[in-house]
């Protein structure tokens, strides 16, 4: 069994995305902007955005964290992503989900211009992405992709199961990794909660991407020897002998399906680290295309 080491590989490409920006400073060029908005105070949240700032600083990029009251109107919220689209500096910019109940998420995403939505979460950018035409790709989905290339994983051909329908994970992936790519060609099983007898689906898996959000969800007895694993959940459950106070489980029952596996992503240091990286990626190349 080997680990897929989302938190080395995304090191690894966040070091090259600086020599890239150390390039475009030497050469007089503006500095890749990226900006987020955070929506009242869920732990988990403020976590990841922290984290996506924090990566800004290491590959040199200027940042701009918006936070917003939970209480916020959604007219002030689409006012605040308007300022966002129209300031010439930020060159993308992400809403950090999920947004608190009384906001339409939709019409949210909607109202981010789409040559700065470095999430890939605005229709437009959806279709190109389904079409298998240039544009921002969802930074998880495009993480896993990245991880699996840089790990020489064969997926051609391969029979992956994605479990999960989220429009942020399950269903992006579904689309990637049936498409003409370099990690892509597969033959792709998207299975959710209305999916019948799942044991016998995930047995029959070559690569199984779990994205359901439900702890320890995934156990041995449900995939086969040599099965590679793609754990996306990151669930906090209480630990009192943690300074936290929590700690992390993926959707996979780790002790029971790691001896089974050729290749597991851990979690935490397996997916998460590497959409950040995929955050990054996206914001160059939206620098990229304003200076086009
Ligand atoms: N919440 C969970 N994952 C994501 C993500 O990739 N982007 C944003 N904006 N919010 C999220």
């Amino acid at each position: 069994m080997i680990l897929l080491d989302g938190k080395k590989t995304s090191a690894d490409i966040k070091d090259e995305i600086a020599i890239e920006v150390s390039k475009l400073k030497e050469q007089g060029k503006k500095t890749p902007h990226l900006a987020a908005i955070l929506v009242g105070d869920d732990g988990a949240s403020r976590t990841y955005v922290n984290a996506k700032v924090k990566a800004c600083e290491k590959v040199g990029f200027a940042s701009t964290l918006v936070k917003l009251n939970a209480t916020i109107s959604e007219a002030e919220l689409l006012a605040e992503i308007e300022a966002l689209n129209i300031n010439d500096d930020v060159d993308g910019f992400i809403v950090q989900l999920p947004l608190p109940k009384h906001i339409d998420e939709q019409k949210v995403l909607m109202a981010v211009s789409p040559n700065k939505d470095v999430d890939g979460f605005h229709p437009e950018n959806v279709g190109k992405m389904t079409l298998n035409l240039p544009t921002f790709l969802p930074a998880t989905p495009a993480g896993i992709l990245e991880l699996l290339e840089r790990y020489e994983i064969e997926t051609s051909g391969k029979n992956v199961v994605v479990i999960g329908r989220s429009h942020i994970v399950g269903s992006p992936m579904s689309i990637l990794m049936a498409q003409k790519r370099t990690v892509g060609n597969a033959t792709v099983t998207l299975t959710h909660s209305r999916t019948k007898d799942l044991e016998s689906i995930t047995k029959e898996a070559d690569i199984i991407v779990v994205a359901l959000g439900v702890a320890e969800f995934l156990k041995g007895d449900m995939v086969k020897d040599g099965v590679v694993i793609i754990d996306v959940g990151i669930t906090r459950v209480d630990d009192s002998s943690k300074k936290s106070g929590f700690r992390l489980l993926g959707d996979v029952h780790f002790e029971s399906v790691a001896p089974k596996a050729s290749y597991i992503t851990p979690v935490p240091g397996g997916v998460g680290p590497m959409t950040i990286a995929m955050l990054m990626k996206n914001t160059l190349l939206a620098r990229a295309q304003n200076e086009a």
